[in-house]
């Protein structure tokens, strides 16, 4: 089995990479998606994106990281895939299911669902610009409206070239609104011949081992549910080698997010704390102490508030929970 930790814009970038790989148990990350309209950006954008360039294109645990690339044109697209891969990604991934208005207004994301041919053009172009040692992979939804397409859709992916699928199992229209249709991925799973990663709403163990059944899928991408539980992969990994799976305590995860605060989340005044109270917003669905905390701290910002009010929770809450 195959974990693979999501692409999640504003919210898994370096630090976070960093951070959850070092727990362990993901074996690939996605950097988040970098938008391609009409220019090959310079070398500096890339590597904004994905500072781990500098170190072998890897993350310090060793997880290598693929580049994710989103747009409508096949020739933009192929120039920047072309770049990132000479500059050492482990490989490059498509964006088709992205959702936001803005991005499906301007021709990127799930809105070239409705066109099946585009997006088998797109990778084709992709695949024949980009050294053929480096893969080329594709993440989508189930459709735009409805999977009606979802076959036409991965065929023309496999077809073009693409080394693996990760298809996150709801349409555009349904968001991110639970359930995941995880049964749907398992007829085009067995039509194809290249792998079929299954992703969505896995926030447990449990949940990774019902993916699994209902996809057929052995590999999984995993996101919010990365974030809630830091050691998710882990815990799954485990699972599967018949060891019940234990998550950490919040006492752990409070180390951590206190390494994340104080060196990942102070990129300038006006935005100090931020991050972390994202993190914690993710956090507190498993734990009720990250609850706890994110009501000392959403109304503060600066660094030594947020450190004492820290401290309190450490003191007062933790040994209350
Ligand atoms: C805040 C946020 C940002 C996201 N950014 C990206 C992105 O940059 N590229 C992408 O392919 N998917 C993106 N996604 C989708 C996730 O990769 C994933 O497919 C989705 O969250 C479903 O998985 P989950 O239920 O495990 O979270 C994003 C999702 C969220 C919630």
């Amino acid at each position: 089995m195959r974990l693979f930790l999501a692409p999640m814009q504003g919210v898994v970038d370096h630090p976070m990479r960093e951070m959850l790989t070092g727990i362990g148990g993901y074996d690939r990350c996605v950097t988040e998606f970098i938008r391609v309209t009409n220019t090959r950006f310079p070398e500096k954008v890339f590597k904004r994106y994905c500072p781990e360039l500098l170190q072998g294109g890897k993350t310090l645990a060793g997880t290598p990281v693929y580049i994710q690339l989103l747009g409508g044109d096949p020739h933009w697209l192929s120039q920047n895939a072309a770049k990132a891969a000479r500059l050492g990604a482990h490989g490059i991934d498509l964006n088709f299911g992205c959702p936001a208005k803005i991005v499906n207004r301007n021709d990127g994301g799930s809105v070239l669902l409705k066109e099946p041919s585009r997006v088998a053009g797109i990778v084709r172009a992709v695949r024949d610009a980009v050294d053929p040692a480096v893969p080329v992979t594709a993440k989508i939804r189930l459709g735009f409206s409805d999977a009606s397409l979802l076959s036409e859709i991965a065929g023309g992916i496999e077809a073009a070239g693409a080394s693996e699928l990760c298809i996150h199992a709801r349409t555009r229209e349904d968001g991110y609104k639970p359930p995941a249709y995880w049964q749907h991925i398992n007829a085009v799973r067995q039509q194809l011949s290249i792998p079929v990663i299954a992703n969505g709403e896995i926030w447990a163990p449990a949940d990774a081992l019902e993916a699994q059944r209902q996809s057929g899928c052995t590999d999984l991408m995993l996101g919010r549910g990365a974030l809630a539980c830091p050691d998710l992969a882990r815990a799954i990994k485990q699972q599967a080698v018949g060891v019940v799976p234990e998550l950490m305590p919040w006492s752990d995860v409070l180390e951590g997010l206190t390494d994340f605060f104080e060196n990942a989340d102070q990129p300038c005044p006006k935005y100090i704390g931020n991050r972390t109270k994202q993190w914690l917003s993710y956090l507190r669905r498993q734990y009720p102490g990250a609850e706890l905390l994110f009501q000392r701290i959403k109304r503060l910002g600066t660094v030594a508030e947020i450190l004492a009010a820290i401290d309190t929770h450490r003191s007062l809450d933790v040994e209350a929970l």
